[in-house]
């Protein structure tokens, strides 16, 4: 662990090398098959902290798609005021039938007496006796079925306060803080301009929203981003292409896909900035041409958002620049990938936007083949890394006081193990592709 390097950024993964996870976990997986996508979107689940009377809804992965098999979710959900009591009810609900539901099941447990396994089909309904509630989603490896869709609702102990059903509805809440404006400018912008630090070191992101154009995916209602994504101009979010396909290399539905803008903290409001902090719909989903799931070659896409964004009106909501070159390979610079990924191989994403410095490398990826348009970064090391859910999000070097991205989180072999860079789409080798496909939008300068 190189300890000169402030940001406390590593326990991405140095965390779980000392809590020791199961070796395989830290095996490289040899032969064709080491490539592990840095997407979430099968590990979903999360954390959430909910209001009085405030509601969440959940969903089985790809809901109302069939789940996957060997799938394990997990959802925490806790209301603020100690005397709440949470209350879940599951309208739509088709899970594979099993005696005492040892197969596919959805468990919950309020951590005091009340737990309950749940599988086969029909409306279900469960009240916990305390102001927390876990669900853990399972699936075996055999058969699948269509999933479920539940709510998860704060009763207040003296009244509902009314309910809201989407995280970032929170615009005129107390705790919202007013918006930070900008001079006008008539519309023109800068790009790349991160917002000022005041605290150094440690793994969160800090202040939020310090890389404005830092952006999550997700499937709207749900509680977590799976992959991230960066405003690349006031129309389009550069992203990963293989956020769009499952496992197997199956495309996904994007139906109710959103990016949510301006965001810190994905299972909170009490950091969004009123007018900033939004779910925006996604129009159109452009995957690259040549993306090859199995390789993960040309692994980039745009989404076209359904309204513009203005980048001069708030400072939180900013675009990231590209590069201006593409022959610079950027060898031996600092790196920087920010995501809510998770924080080591297999574990919880946190909550929080969270950065991690890297240093780039050269092509010959210490004996990991990749083609030109990838770039590896990481320490020989390891300990730190981007992992689970970072996929699609930035990486960006500073120059002249700029940040310029540089690669898109991609694929590596599990993540932060030793001699095992991860992997990062090449921006650079894409410049004509993004401009050719973001045609009528208005870059910064
Ligand atoms: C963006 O915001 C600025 C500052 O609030 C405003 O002057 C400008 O008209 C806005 N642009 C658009 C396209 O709405």
């Amino acid at each position: 662990m190189k300890t000169h390097i402030t940001l406390a950024v590593l326990v991405w993964a140095s965390m779980a090398m000392v809590s020791g996870l199961p070796e395989e976990d830290w095996r490289p997986k040899l032969g064709g098959n080491y490539k592990e996508a840095k997407l979430s979107r099968a590990t979903c689940g999360g954390k959430k902290e909910l209001e009085p009377g405030e509601e969440v809804t959940i969903s089985s992965p790809g809901y109302p798609e069939k789940y996957p098999n060997n799938n394990k979710c997990k959802w925490d959900i806790v209301s603020k005021d100690p005397k709440d009591t949470l209350e879940v009810n599951c309208p739509s609900f088709y899970l594979r039938k099993s005696k005492w539901c040892r197969g596919d099941r959805l468990v919950l447990s309020d951590g005091k007496k009340a737990a309950q396994r749940l599988c086969g089909q029909g409306q279900k309904k469960f009240t916990a006796n305390s102001n927390q509630l876990t669900l853990t989603f399972r699936t075996n490896k055999k058969g699948k079925d269509k999933g479920f869709e539940c709510t998860v609702k704060s009763l207040a102990a003296y009244g509902s306060l009314g309910t809201t059903d989407d995280m970032f509805s929170s615009t005129d809440a107390p705790t919202t803080k007013p918006p930070a404006t900008k001079p006008p400018t008539g519309g023109n912008c800068n790009c790349g301009v991160a917002n000022p630090s005041r605290i150094v070191g440690g793994v969160e992101v800090s202040p939020t929203h310090k890389y404005p154009w830092q952006v999550g995916l997700k499937i709207r209602r749900q509680s977590a981003y799976w992959c991230g994504g960066s405003i690349i101009n006031d129309r389009y979010v550069l992203t990963a292409a293989h956020c769009f396909f499952n496992k197997e290399g199956e495309r996904e539905s994007d139906r109710g896909l959103v990016v949510g803008v301006g965001d810190h903290d994905m299972s909170s409001g009490s950091d969004d900035v009123s007018g900033v902090t939004k779910l925006v719909a996604v129009k159109k989903v452009i995957i690259h041409a040549s993306y090859d799931p199995k390789q993960y070659d040309y692994d980039i896409a745009v989404l076209l958002l359904r309204e513009p964004l203005n980048l001069s009106s708030h400072e939180e909501v900013g675009a990231v620049c590209l590069p201006q070159d593409d022959t610079k390979t950027y060898v031996g610079e600092m790196g920087i990938a920010s995501g809510w990924g998770t924080l080591q191989s297999g574990g919880d994403q946190p909550s929080k936007l969270m950065e991690v410095k890297l240093p780039i490398l050269d092509q010959s990826c210490w004996g990991k083949s990749i083609t030109p348009r990838m770039m590896c970064a990481g320490y020989k090391e390891g300990g730190k890394d981007t992992c689970q859910g970072d996929s699609g999000g930035p990486f960006y070097v500073a120059e002249n006081s700029k940040y310029v991205q540089v690669g898109i989180v991609s694929f590596g072999d599990g993540c932060a193990s030793p001699n095992s860079a991860g992997v990062y789409a090449r921006v650079s080798k894409f410049l004509s592709w993004i401009k050719t496909n973001t045609a009528g939008a208005t870059y910064c300068q």
